[in-house]
């Protein structure tokens, strides 16, 4: 499965949704995750992402994030058309310890 990681949170661009075949994603108040069990592995959101937020759970390291992503995409809804990202998305971008400083 990929997984998105916390360099979504508070870009939330969404470019990934529209791209992917089977419309895994899930939509949280500051960032999306990705349902892993019915991720088919396709890999087409990776590069779409301009936070290079998604990457694949082969990656070593990313076992807390496969866990989030599981979590969350239970909880929260469904996500398939691109809306407007937050106004200060690209401030965002590649800022450290995002998951410390807003998830919650
Ligand atoms: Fe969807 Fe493919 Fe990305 Fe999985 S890898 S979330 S199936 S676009
Ligand atoms: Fe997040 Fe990237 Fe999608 S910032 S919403 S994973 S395009």
């Amino acid at each position: 499965t990929y997984v998105v990681t916390d360099a979504c949170i508070r870009c939330k661009y969404m470019d990934c949704v529209e791209v992917c075949p089977v419309d895994c994603f899930y939509e949280g108040e500051n960032m999306l995750v990705i349902n892993p069990s019915e991720c088919i592995d396709c890999g087409v959101c990776e590069p779409e992402c301009p936070a290079e937020a998604i990457l694949p759970d082969t990656e070593s390291g990313l076992e807390k994030w496969l866990e989030l992503n599981a979590t969350y995409s239970a909880e929260w809804p469904n996500i398939t058309r691109k809306k407007d990202s937050p106004p200060d998305a690209d401030e965002h971008k590649g800022e450290e310890g995002k998951f410390e400083k807003y998830f919650s």
